[in-house]
């Protein structure tokens, strides 16, 4: 792919590789996206994907290449607390809800965030924290479910929920990684659905070895394989490229 305008591109990694001990988890990965955009990347185990997300959120620093926010941020400058409060917010597989509260304390705590403690939940929200809520609640499907526990949510309903969470701290770019992974076929298709949603006012990567998923998402889709891009394009350009079809989909 040629190299797109730096101007319009939100995440721009060019060149990426990383190591471990040797072996490279990340072998000269070029991969842009487009602000406003919602990419979905797949690969076999292995191929890389996490470690991609590792590099863009600071956990892992490159060897080489270039790995930048907007026009002018350079993500391998700065540490995970830095880039997730330039409004890059990942979402990691196993949720990590507060059983114990409630759906819509557990918002009320994410949208004090870290830096504005929010020391009590005895206090009362303010009319603009419940709009917040609300709103939350409605884009992650979970206004039903506002006074229920979160631990008695289904395992479907706390990836909404951790999702709302990140949603609180207003990100630019959502990383998720693998998030219909032990869903039901209906969570599935909800989830799809919710992360269209969000890409109406957000860029989106998104992690997926479900392909039904990935189709009903109906975006631009990157194949990763022994950590560089192997395709790239619709979900049926790669579905029928014969290098994805070899290492991946005709296994
Ligand atoms: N911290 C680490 N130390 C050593 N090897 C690692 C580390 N993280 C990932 N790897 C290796 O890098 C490769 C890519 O892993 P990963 O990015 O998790 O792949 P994916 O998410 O696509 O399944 C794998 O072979 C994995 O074992
Ligand atoms: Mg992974």
């Amino acid at each position: 792919m040629n190299k797109p305008n730096r101007a319009d591109t939100l995440l721009y990694l060019d060149n990426v590789s990383v190591s471990f001990d040797g072996f490279k988890a990340l072998n000269a990965l070029s991969l842009f996206v487009q602000k406003g955009e919602m990419r979905a990347v797949i690969g076999p185990n292995g191929a890389g994907k996490t470690t991609m997300m590792d590099v863009i959120t600071g956990k892992t620093r490159p060897d080489e290449g270039v790995v930048m926010f907007g026009t002018d941020t350079d993500l391998t400058k700065l540490d995970e607390p830095a880039i997730a409060s330039l409004g890059i917010g990942r979402k990691f597989q196993k949720p990590t809800v507060f059983e114990p509260h409630t759906v819509w304390d557990n918002l009320l705590l994410a949208l004090a965030g870290d830096r504005r403690p929010r020391f009590t939940l005895w206090a009362r929200e303010t009319s603009e924290e419940e709009d917040r809520i609300a709103a939350i609640l409605e884009t992650t499907r979970l206004t039903d479910h506002r006074h229920r526990r979160a631990g008695d949510l289904s395992h479907g309903q706390k990836q909404w929920l951790e999702i709302g969470m990140l949603l609180a701290q207003e990100p630019q770019l959502l990383l998720v990684d693998e998030p219909v992974a032990g869903m039901t076929d209906a969570e599935t298709a909800q989830t799809a659905e919710l992360l269209r949603d969000i890409n109406r006012t957000r860029s989106v990567v998104v992690v997926e070895h479900d392909m039904d998923f990935v189709r009903a998402l109906d975006v631009r889709v990157t194949v990763l394989h022994e950590g560089s891009v192997l395709s790239e394009g619709t979900i049926d350009h790669v579905s029928a490229d014969p290098r994805v079809v070899e290492v991946y989909l005709g296994r």
